[in-house]
């Protein structure tokens, strides 16, 4: 196996980028979205705000967003695909409950699978009637939005997404929504609001937005993801003789609970040329090879990973000892059930592991050994097998690739420039 060696960028942030086109298109004016994710994702939401009548362009990582204001909002002709994003469905469900007229909003059959009720249930709350596949579980929904109220809302699941839908349903309510969430989870919401110009008030894990906001368009560069740096930095920490620097990663502290897992763990994991950018931490990330030691991951950083845990799972399986994660049953509801796909693919590989309801156990320290993983059709499990795959012994084979576009197309040529430097 080569070193791993050399400084790489990764592409834009995924969260960051459906937002700034779902709030460009309720803002007047021009947003222009610099460094955005061209990924399969963000271009089902660039589609559906076209056909909410908002002008977007997209030209590889430039996105223009052309806004009349939240009001401009037209009915849609058709149904609106959401293709395998949540991000899309979910957020998207938030500006329709507030638009005045009926929509349908659906996705990919994985994404058909995934629960909508709780959006579903806030929405309704404040005024909206939508109703969803098996007693308004699933999608496709149906959605007759307008007339809302704002509203406290205590959710029961620390979920950016569920958090966001509301916050943007706010927009559109007379006085103050608020969400009240039981751990942290990605604020990236609360933050572009107010840099758009709207009120949001913040006290503890309780989110307020004033509705009736003049959101003005704005120049907005993006972050690069941490969500996908993840892969290599666990790849730089694993991999023998490694030293890799990813530049412009964005570092919010409600996304970086996987690199504090990592450095708990052992991992030489350095930022430098700490910065902010449109109200966003941003840094450079040098990781070096390292000995890790197993840890427990559970409670109120598991929002703060959520997404990093198939390839935490890869670096616990590196580790010396026991590495146990719980409070993580969300995994089961991602693009495929995250818990029983890691699981099934250590094992496969050889690994000593666990399944939980609610997480898995890693008996670290075993080599890997190479053998055929199949994605389930989920971009992260892509590429968690293929960083496995780095320091296996024999020949990984993936299947079912094509979906990384969803999230990081251009991943395996990073990879593999990293592996011949
Ligand atoms: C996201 C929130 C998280 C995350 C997803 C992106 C977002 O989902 O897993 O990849 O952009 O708001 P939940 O809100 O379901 O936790």
């Amino acid at each position: 196996m080569r070193a791993l060696r050399g400084t790489v960028s990764v592409p834009g942030d995924k969260s960051i980028s459906h937002r700034a086109i779902i709030i460009g298109a309720l803002a007047r004016g021009e947003t222009e979205i610099i460094n955005f994710l061209p990924g399969d994702d963000c271009l089902s939401t660039a589609r559906a705000a076209r056909a909410l009548g908002v002008e977007v362009h997209v030209d590889g990582d430039r996105a223009v967003v052309i806004g009349r204001g939240m009001d401009a909002l037209r009915e849609p002709e058709d149904v609106l695909d959401a293709g395998n994003s949540g991000t899309t469905m979910r957020l998207m469900a938030g500006v329709l409950a507030g638009s005045p007229f009926f929509s349908v909003l659906t996705g990919d059959k994985s994404l058909r699978r995934r629960p909508m009720g709780r959006v579903i249930e806030p929405l309704c709350t404040m005024g909206a009637q939508i109703t969803g596949r098996c007693g308004n579980a699933y999608a496709p929904l149906a959605i007759k939005g307008g007339g809302l109220r704002g509203k406290e809302y205590v959710s029961p699941v620390a979920s950016a997404q569920v958090k966001s839908a509301v916050l943007l349903a706010g927009l559109f309510a007379e006085g103050w929504t608020a969400v009240v969430e039981p751990a942290q989870s990605r604020d990236h919401t609360e933050r572009m609001l107010r840099y758009f110009g709207a009120r949001v008030e913040v006290d503890g894990r309780r989110i307020a937005v004033l509705g009736r906001p003049e959101l003005r368009g704005k120049k907005i560069t993006v972050p690069g993801d941490i969500s996908s740096a993840v892969f290599f930095i666990v790849a730089g920490v694993t991999v023998p003789d490694a030293d890799i620097t990813i530049n412009n990663v964005g570092i919010n502290p409600t996304r970086t609970g996987a690199l504090e897992v990592l450095q708990r763990m052992g991992a030489d994991i350095t930022y430098v040329n700490t910065r902010e950018v449109n109200g966003e931490p941003v840094a450079d990330i040098r990781v070096r090879s390292s000995e890790l030691t197993g840890t427990e991951i559970g409670g109120d950083i598991i929002p703060r990973l959520i997404d990093e845990l198939p390839v935490l799972a890869v670096a616990a399986a590196h580790a010396r000892g026991t590495t146990v994660v719980r409070d993580a049953r969300e995994l089961r509801y991602k693009e495929t059930d995250r818990i029983a796909a890691v699981v099934d693919m250590l094992c496969k590989m050889g690994a000593r592991v666990e399944e939980r309801a609610d997480g898995f156990v890693v008996h670290g320290g075993q080599r890997l050994q190479g053998t055929t993983c199949d994605s389930r059709g989920d971009h992260r499990m892509v590429m968690a097998a293929a960083v496995a795959g780095l320091t296996a012994k024999g020949e990984t084979i993936i299947e079912g690739t094509d979906c990384i576009k969803v999230s990081y197309p251009g991943f395996f040529r990073t990879l593999y420039y990293l592996c011949v430097q």
